[in-house]
């Protein structure tokens, strides 16, 4: 059984590499897509601070559709393709993080959750191929940084390489 064990004191980087150790202890053993994903954004939620809102979104067809989540109900289908819509979308459509200090600032962000103010959202690759994408929200201005995007991507990485990408 997992249990959170208390993140490092000091920078980030280390944080994160702790977490990413904790992700892979927590992934361990099963390769299911969705069950790692609900985990994936549990952990993230509960261990990461100043969140308000943590989850997956899934490549169905040329949309989005909301996936394993923390965090209030949220809006369930984005578009990407023809033309991408908000935060999520750019990041797909894309294929590059996108690290939004302000989102009132971001032309076309959909206000899931009115208290979210920073956003940051990694696309999930599968070969050349976006199976998703993992959104973390904050309501603090400018929460997230480099080192949260280090951080973010590689634990993205770490859940993509223990997971079974649906097909
Ligand atoms: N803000 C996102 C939508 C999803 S919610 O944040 C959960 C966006 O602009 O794509």
């Amino acid at each position: 059984m997992f249990q959170a064990t208390p993140l490092p004191e000091g920078s980030k980087p280390r944080f994160y590499e702790e977490l990413n150790r904790q992700l892979e202890g927590l992934l361990a053993g099963e390769r299911d897509f969705i069950a790692n994903a609900a985990n994936l954004s549990a952990l993230v939620f509960n261990l990461v601070p100043d969140l308000n809102w943590a989850g997956l979104y899934l490549m169905r067809g040329n949309d989005l559709v909301l996936g394993p989540f923390q965090g209030k109900p949220a809006c369930v289908r984005i578009p990407v393709h023809p033309a991408p819509r908000g935060v999520c979308g750019a990041a797909a459509a894309s294929r590059q993080t996108q690290l939004v200090r302000n989102v009132h600032d971001f032309p076309g962000h959909i206000a899931c959750d009115s208290a979210s103010n920073a956003e940051i959202v990694v696309p999930l690759l599968a070969g050349d191929r976006v199976i998703g994408v993992l959104d973390i929200d904050s309501p603090t201005l400018a929460r997230f940084d480099e080192d949260d995007q280090r951080g973010f991507e590689t634990l993205a990485a770490t859940f993509l390489r223990l997971s079974d990408a649906p097909s």
